[in-house]
């Protein structure tokens, strides 16, 4: 079978960057600038950038490009019991972050539609937690599936369907292609918006005043990193394959540049409509931006639609919100789908068709749990361990294979085979010694914080139910996988550069 291909390098790079922006970049950038010293967070941010985000792009780009597969296949092809690693990757996310980043998804889109007639009505805060949500008081008591969750949960699973059902350049490029230059427009018309509220000043000066002070305190480096990392949907195993795709030709450091930039530009842009509102909010209700800023779930939930309710014309805008959210999310949740369903077809030679209509069946059975009355506690724990211990173990499998496990140098070489922008011995040394070094000082952080005292309060048996279970099952299944014998004859196929010794 011949492997799918990108039409175009411009096709490549919308639907690399589509997987970069996603919900992380909306709510979570912007909060985490403003409480670690606004303006001045850009260097520990660029820094995190330029030293792992850049480097680990790169690779991952080149481990795709050059060994031509999937995660799970380029990693076998890498050295033959290290492919679980890449099965680990695609699985755990797959069949754990997409289920509950799918469902935020379906919120943004209930919220798209509750904007028209400010449906959240006067207590917004109330109005998430209590009655949309209805949610119960702990993650034990289930409760029932709320219903509208559960039918735009459906709606969220049939576009994510289409788009990776129609194939790499028929689905996955043209939505990408259209929803990129979309949410680039509706995000500017939203950051024009908002920085002519009046009081959107006060919440820029929050956003960006540089406080150099906050730099001495070595979490927000550490978190930086881990913005990063997440951004860029590294160790997902969505790059390799994404990269998988592209014809010999590909300038692979050049996108890998263009994607890291586009992403975080597209961060520091949405802040500014993120902060502005809530200096309008502040202003409107004579409080302290301290008062009225939150992140994440609280910012999107519940902040916003206090503020949209106070704007002349907020329908409209809330809409123009949640509906950026929506394509957003949907162009990282797609990129997922398309690499486990490039893992599979790479190993099993499965067809297409039948096995991604099967795998968002199981995806959306898998999404229900977070639909109900505990959907949040859940998302919560399975969020916590997944994107603290998941990614970032893979993250420094990562670097520790290919840099010392194999001979980096033929990746090395083959980056500057095709690229226009050089790898030298820097981008080694990174790749060796300091990306996985940072990795493995946010681990050792995580790891610290954990026994010290359960996450977010929960009870242990919840946390280690849930949460640890799901690391544990998801590592079985993709022992399971690899075990399996080979269908195709992708592995005996090496790679583009320089033969495997
Ligand atoms: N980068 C995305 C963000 O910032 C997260 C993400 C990337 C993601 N790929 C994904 C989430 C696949 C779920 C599935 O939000």
């Amino acid at each position: 079978m011949k492997r799918e291909q990108w039409k175009s390098q411009i096709g490549f790079l919308m639907a690399a960057v589509g997987s970069a922006i996603g919900l992380g970049n909306i709510w979570r950038f912007s909060y985490m600038a403003y409480s670690y010293g606004g303006g001045a967070f850009l260097i520990p941010y660029l820094t995190a950038l330029v030293t792992a985000g850049i480097p680990l792009l790169i690779l991952e780009f080149a481990i795709g490009h050059e060994r031509i597969g999937s995660a799970p296949l380029a990693y076998a092809k890498i050295k033959k019991n290290w492919e679980w690693l890449g099965w680990w990757a695609v699985t755990f996310v797959m069949f754990g972050i997409v289920l509950y980043y799918v469902v935020i998804i379906s919120w943004c889109l209930n919220y798209f539609l509750l904007s028209f007639n400010l449906g959240w009505g006067s207590d917004p805060n109330a109005y998430f937690y209590k009655k949309f949500l209805s949610l119960s008081s702990s993650p034990s008591k289930i409760g029932e599936i709320r219903t509208p969750i559960f039918f735009s949960l459906i709606l969220i699973w049939f576009i994510n369907w289409v788009i990776v059902y129609r194939g790499v350049q028929k689905g996955i490029e043209l939505a990408n292609k259209i929803f990129m230059p979309m949410l680039f427009v509706l995000t500017a018309v939203l950051v024009f918006w908002s920085i002519n509220l009046d009081g959107a000043s006060i919440g820029i000066r929050a956003y960006l005043t540089p406080d150099f002070s906050k730099l001495s305190n070595p979490k927000v480096w550490i978190d930086a990193y881990s913005q990063i990392f997440f951004t860029l949907s590294l160790g997902f195993g969505i790059m390799i394959a994404y990269a998988s795709y592209l014809p010999e030709k590909s300038d692979i450091s050049k996108s890998a540049i263009l994607t890291a930039f586009i992403n975080s530009g597209y961060s520091l842009f949405a802040g500014f409509a993120v902060f502005s509102v809530l200096g309008f909010m502040a202003k409107a209700q004579s409080k302290e931006i301290s008062e009225v800023v939150s992140q994440s779930i609280g910012l999107a939930f519940v902040a916003y639609p206090k503020a949209v309710s106070l704007m002349p014309g907020g329908n409209l805008f809330g809409a123009l919100f949640f509906f950026c959210l929506v394509v957003a999310g949907i162009s990282s949740s797609v990129s997922i789908i398309e690499a486990f369903t490039s893992a599979m077809v790479d190993k099993f030679a499965l067809k297409r068709r039948p096995l991604v209509t099967t795998i968002c069946i199981l995806g959306f059975l898998g999404s229900i749990v977070f639909t109900t009355e505990a959907g949040l506690l859940w998302l919560d724990i399975v969020d916590h361990f997944l994107t603290n211990y998941g990614l970032v173990v893979v993250g420094i499998a990562e670097c520790i294979l290919a840099g010392w496990l194999f001979d980096i140098y033929i990746l090395k070489r083959h980056i500057n085979k095709v690229s226009s922008i050089r790898m030298g011995r820097l981008w080694v040394a990174l790749i060796r010694y300091f990306v996985p070094l940072m990795l493995a000082i946010m681990l050792a952080g995580s790891l610290k914080a954990e026994v010290t005292k359960p996450y977010g309060g929960y009870p242990w048996a919840a946390i280690s139910l849930i949460g640890v279970n799901w690391i544990i099952l998801t590592i079985l299944a993709a022992v399971v996988f690899a075990l399996r014998p080979w269908k195709t004859e992708n592995l005996k196929k090496v790679g583009r550069g320089q033969r495997h010794r």
